[in-house]
C-alpha cells in the first residue's frame, strides 16, 4: 500500500556474541532483515566529514551497517525527513525502496557496509531529487489552526452516522459546539489542529488531557475519500512530533473494539493495549 516514508525506515539491534577475543555478529537473510540479500558492498576510505549517496531507489532494500566508525545516514521521503546515527557494528539500519537517502558526515576511517535486495541495476536508481518528488508523488499533508471553518465542517463530519460512531461521539448541539469553541483559547491542556490534504479540509487531530508529560491522543479524518490510503499514519506521525516538542513522554488513547483500522494503525505506530474494556481498549506508547 502506497510509498513508505521515513518512519518505516527502522534501526536493528543486531545483537553481538561476545568472546574474551572479541565481538562476534551475526546477519541472516530470513531471519534479520524484511528481503533476501542478493548483493553486499562497502564503501571506505571516505575523507572525514564527506559525504556519500543522495539517491533513492524503486525496488531496491537496503540494509547499513557502520562496519567501523561512524556517519549519519539523512532519509527523505519528500515530506518528512529524519537524521539517523550510525556507530555500532552491531546496528543496522533498514531503508526500504522509495526513499532518498545520504550518508553524510563520515568520521576517519569509517567503513559504510551495505546489503542489498536486489543486484545492480541502473535503471532502479533515481538520482534527481524532482525527479524523486514526481515518483513519489508526495500528498501534502499540513496541520493548521483549528478555525471556524473547521468548526463548520466538524459539524457536518462528526454528525456522520459512521464517523459519530468511529470516534464514539454522543449527541451535541450547536450551541454546545460553539460554546466549546469560544473555549478552546482558554484551556491549557488541550491542543487541536485541522488537517489539510493538499488544498481539502479533511479531518481534526489534537491532544487533550495534557498533564506533566503525557496526553491523550485522539483524532479523525472526516472526509470518508481519504480512509484506507495511509494518511492516517502521516497525520499522526505529525501529532507524535508535535507531542514531542511539547516535551510529552506517553501518549494514551481510547478505541472502539469495532474500529479494526483505526487500531491496526495505532498497532503500527507503537501504541500498545494498557487496558482491555468490555467494547474499548485503552492505548498507550512511549514517545
Ligand atoms: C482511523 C483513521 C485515522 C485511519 O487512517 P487511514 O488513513 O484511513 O488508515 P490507513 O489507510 O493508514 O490504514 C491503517 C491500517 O489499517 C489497515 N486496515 C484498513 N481497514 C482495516 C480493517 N477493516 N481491518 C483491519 N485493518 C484494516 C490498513 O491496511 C492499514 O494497515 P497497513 O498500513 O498495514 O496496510 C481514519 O480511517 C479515520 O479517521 N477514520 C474515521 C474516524 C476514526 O475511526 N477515528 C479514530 C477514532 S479512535
Amino acid at each position: 500500500m502506497g510509498h513508505k516514508t521515513v518512519f518505516d525506515c527502522s534501526v536493528i539491534d543486531l545483537g553481538k556474541v561476545h568472546f574474551d577475543a572479541g565481538n562476534l555478529t551475526v546477519v541472516e537473510n530470513d531471519s534479520t532483515f524484511p528481503f533476501d540479500v542478493k548483493r553486499v558492498f562497502y564503501l571506505f576510505d571516505i575523507a572525514g566529514g564527506e559525504s556519500r549517496g543522495a539517491h533513492a531507489h524503486k525496488e531496491c532494500h537496503q540494509f547499513l551497517i557502520a562496519a567501523s566508525g561512524s556517519f549519519e545516514v539523512a532519509l527523505d521521503d519528500g515530506k518528512f525527513k529524519r537524521q539517523v546515527y550510525l556507530n555500532r557494528p552491531d546496528l543496522g539500519l533498514h531503508i526500504p525502496p522509495g526513499i532518498w537517502a545520504s550518508e553524510v558526515n563520515f568520521s576517519s576511517g569509517a567503513i559504510c557496509l551495505v546489503l542489498a535486495s536486489h543486484t545492480y541495476t541502473e535503471a532502479d536508481y533515481i538520482r534527481n531529487y524532482d525527479e524523486f518528488l514526481k515518483y513519489r508523488m508526495v500528498p501534502d499533508i499540513q496541520l493548521v489552526s483549528y478555525d471556524k471553518h473547521f468548526l463548520e465542517k466538524s459539524w457536518n463530519w462528526l454528525n456522520d452516522p459512521e464517523v459519530k460512531y468511529l470516534t464514539n461521539t454522543g449527541d451535541f448541539t450547536r450551541e454546545q459546539q460553539q460554546k466549546w469553541f469560544q473555549s478552546l483559547p482558554t484551556l491549557q491542556n488541550y491542543r487541536l489542529w485541522g488537517v489539510m490534504i493538499g488544498h481539502e479540509p479533511a479531518g481534526v487531530f489534537g491532544l487533550k488531557k495534557i498533564e506533566n508529560s503525557s496526553a491523550e491522543y485522539w483524532g479523525y479524518i472526516g472526509e470518508k475519500k481519504f480512509w484506507g490510503n495511509g494518511y492516517g499514519k502521516l497525520i499522526m506521525n505529525l501529532i507524535l512530533d508535535e507531542a514531542r516538542h511539547l516535551g510529552l513522554t506517553m501518549l494514551w488513547l481510547r478505541v472502539i473494539k469495532a474500529n479494526p483500522r483505526a487500531i491496526k494503525l495505532y498497532e503500527k505506530l507503537g501504541f500498545s493495549i494498557i487496558e482491555d474494556g468490555e467494547d474499548f481498549y485503552i492505548m498507550q506508547k512511549n514517545l
